[in-house]
């Protein structure tokens, strides 16, 4: 192998922090409009040739492996919208060093697709469901579809995938009461829920009334199971997880607010018209879309991206910060 000498020092920031981990937003569209991620107004929507295409998906994707990217995570706004999805899945497991790709999805059109993205490759879905009542489900994604979600996720465990993880972004007075519901979830099917502190970005409705910490979701969860034990996470693993001993699932807690993972951060995030983000929080871009349709070779796009990378910052600014910020809403970042 060429490579396989290589540091991967293009990949490396300045706090010795790796990136092995390559979240790619495949559009910028989504038939939901969840609160906590769109404007109430919506966003505006550029056009087809402004998003990436496969072939410069791909070019990318080959270089990150090339410098030790092993896993790529799908996501969107909604991925599955994107056409022949099933197609640049098996594209991107076929790259070498790849060895895990994750889709976010929020399951609407799972069904009918997931056979064709098992075949092709996906090794895990999360799917996004924030609560389990449909008028709620209506109020929070201001659209109907939780049955959909429902049958997706049961499709999910029939197509043989071991564990599904389900995102909830918990929210005071919205969904909070349904902590318990969830967890229920996991005493028979292995289920990861994985209850997500409420961020603050761009044009969403973040507010400190709405927001509930790991510390006070964990309470709730200990005071009705006071026998639930932690779970020994994977390194660079977001989420702090629990298990109610017998339950067959697992329940996590994402802390990026309260109690943040920066330190072992590993992710580096593609937006669908090619912007590399080196964090989620950070407003610095850089076009890597611009610098191919310019002509730019494999190498100088890898100095550029080695420079964001090295421009990583220690960590985000803190919740209250982030909240004046001007950031990109959620939709056009990818979660
Ligand atoms: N806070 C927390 N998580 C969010 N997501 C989107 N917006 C937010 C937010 N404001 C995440 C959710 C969702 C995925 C698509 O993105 O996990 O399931
Ligand atoms: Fe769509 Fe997911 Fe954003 Fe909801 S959170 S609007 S499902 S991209």
């Amino acid at each position: 192998m060429e490579n396989a000498e290589t540091s991967y020092r293009a990949l490396t920031d300045s706090f010795g922090r790796q990136h092995t981990y390559l979240r790619i937003s495949l559009t910028e569209r989504c038939n939901l409009r969840c609160t906590y991620c769109m404007p109430e107004e919506g966003v505006e929507l550029r056009s087809k040739a402004e998003m990436l295409s496969f072939e410069e998906i791909l070019r990318l994707a080959h270089l990150f492996a090339r410098e030790g990217v092993t896993k790529i995570r799908l996501t969107g706004g909604e991925p599955l919208i994107r056409r022949d999805l099933a197609y640049l899945v098996g594209k991107l497991s076929a790259i070498s060093g790849i060895t895990s790709i994750a889709v976010t999805t929020n399951g609407l059109l799972l069904v009918a697709q997931i056979d064709a993205l098992k075949e092709a490759g996906v090794s895990l879905f999360n799917i996004s469901l924030d609560t389990l009542r449909e008028d709620r489900f209506k109020e929070i994604t201001r659209r109907r579809g939780l049955d959909k979600v429902l049958d997706a996720i049961d499709a999910t465990f029939r197509a043989g995938y071991e564990v599904v993880k389900v995102n909830c972004v918990v929210q005071r007075g919205v969904n909070d009461d349904e902590l318990l519901d969830f967890v229920a979830l996991t005493k028979e099917l292995p289920y990861e829920i994985r209850f997500i502190e409420f961020m603050p970005f761009g044009g969403n409705a973040w507010d400190n009334d709405l927001f509930l910490s790991y510390e006070d979701m964990l309470s709730t969860v200990q005071t009705a199971h006071p026998d639930l034990v932690r779970v020994d996470d994977e390194p660079h693993y977001t989420s702090k997880t629990w298990r109610v001993p017998g339950y067959r699932g697992k329940v996590g807690f994402i802390s990026s607010m309260s109690d943040h993972f920066c330190s072992s951060c590993n992710r580096l995030r593609l937006t669908a018209d090619g912007n590399l983000k080196v964090c989620l929080f950070g407003n610095a871009e850089v076009s890597l879309r611009d610098m191919m349709r310019e002509g730019k070779t494999d190498e100088q796009l890898l100095q550029v991206i080695a420079a964001a990378v090295g421009n990583k910052a220690a960590a985000h600014a803190g919740m209250l910060n982030l909240a004046q910020m001007d950031n990109r809403p959620m939709i056009l970042i990818g979660g």
